[in-house]
């Protein structure tokens, strides 16, 4: 089969880190062609979706003393070609966030690739619907006690009312801009009009969990099923657990508490199209769905011998419709 991939600027992918890769390299293993792209690369001719492809080969990671290695280079890319996109199997929108304005046009443009010829992982319509901290929402019963606002006083009863609070901006990732809110620091309010770029932005804000010292567990879903899961523990001085401010990984098994919250999940993310999703539970509780380029995959699979990549790749080839 044939697979785009929509990624960063590939030279700026660890291999030893990034999904984007474990699952490019899952692919090409298993025998399929791989294109690479980028979001600034698409556009729209005769009603139908085109990229700036080109090919690439990968050198798989070896796991050595319980790290992955990369060859130097790790990948080689052939010559750029302009290809309609529904020339592809399944297209993999795979950008970075924060979704702003280009990410957003991306994702209009890939609605313009025949459904009937190629799966595009995730839907370009469900990741506009999953807002990444705002889709868990409706799972009430399942997610810490949480408002969305930009209103300074109800953020500021909000954090009186819980003890203590954490702030997350609506479109951040790695744990930028997360804030642990206590209602007595004398930087409250200043913290507050930032994040909330002087009351323009609403922002997120959540009880804290003291679980968290714990753990944040990644959970990855693969058409709603659990498929695999890592928890992330903060380090040090540091109370957010992403591995981008240094959480240290560990190995871990998915509660009966985490199966509901993830069979609650299912039906939605089916009817949304959100294939391949990464979501975050603390102490038990449902904190953020992860759609536009869930990672993870990497830990898991050195931690838990596995490799989901290659188990999603297989799912995608089964269900890819052609
Ligand atoms: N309600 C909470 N209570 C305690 N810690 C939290 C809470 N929500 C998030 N955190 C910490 O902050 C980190 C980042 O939060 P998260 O909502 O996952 O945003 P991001 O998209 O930046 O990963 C988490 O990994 C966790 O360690
Ligand atoms: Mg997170």
């Amino acid at each position: 089969m044939k697979f785009a991939f929509i990624i960063d600027p590939i030279d700026r992918l660890d291999p030893g880190h990034d999904t984007s890769v474990a699952l490019m390299e899952a692919a090409q293993v298993l025998g399929h062609e791989i294109w690479i792209t980028q979001a600034n690369q698409l556009g729209v001719m005769e009603g139908r979706a085109f990229a700036f492809l080109q090919p690439v080969q990968l050198v798989p990671v070896e796991l050595q003393d319980g790290r992955w290695v990369a060859a130097n280079p790790w990948f080689k890319v052939g010559d750029r070609v302009q290809r309609f996109l529904d020339e592809m199997d399944a297209v993999f929108m795979r950008t970075d966030p924060p979704v702003t304005v280009p990410y957003l046009y991306a994702t209009y443009i890939l609605d313009y690739i025949n459904p009937e010829k190629t799966l595009v992982v995730n839907s370009p319509k469900g990741i506009r619907t999953a807002n990444e901290k705002m889709y868990a929402l409706q799972f009430a019963e399942a997610m810490p006690e949480t408002i969305v606002t930009l209103d300074k006083q109800v953020i500021r009863e909000f954090a009186e009312r819980q003890g203590a609070a954490v702030l997350k901006p609506l479109g951040g990732k790695a744990g930028e801009g997360v804030l642990f809110l206590d209602p007595g620091d004398r930087n409250f309010n200043s913290m507050v009009e930032i994040s909330t770029h002087q009351g323009v932005m609403p922002v997120m804000v959540q009880t804290y969990l003291p679980d968290a010292k714990l753990g944040d567990k990644r959970i990855i879903l693969l058409h709603g099923e659990p498929i695999g899961a890592v928890n992330r523990i903060p380090t040090g001085q540091e109370f957010r657990g992403n591995m981008a401010v240094g959480g240290a990984v560990a190995p871990t098994e998915i509660t009966d508490r985490e199966r509901e919250i993830c069979a609650q999940l299912a039906p939605f993310l089916r009817r949304d199209g959100l294939i391949f999703v990464g979501i975050d539970v603390i102490g038990g509780y449902l904190t953020e769905v992860n759609v536009t380029s869930p990672t993870g995959i990497r830990e898991i699979d050195r931690l838990s011998g596995v490799n989901l990549g290659r188990q999603v790749i297989e799912w995608i080839v089964e269900n890819a419709r052609n």
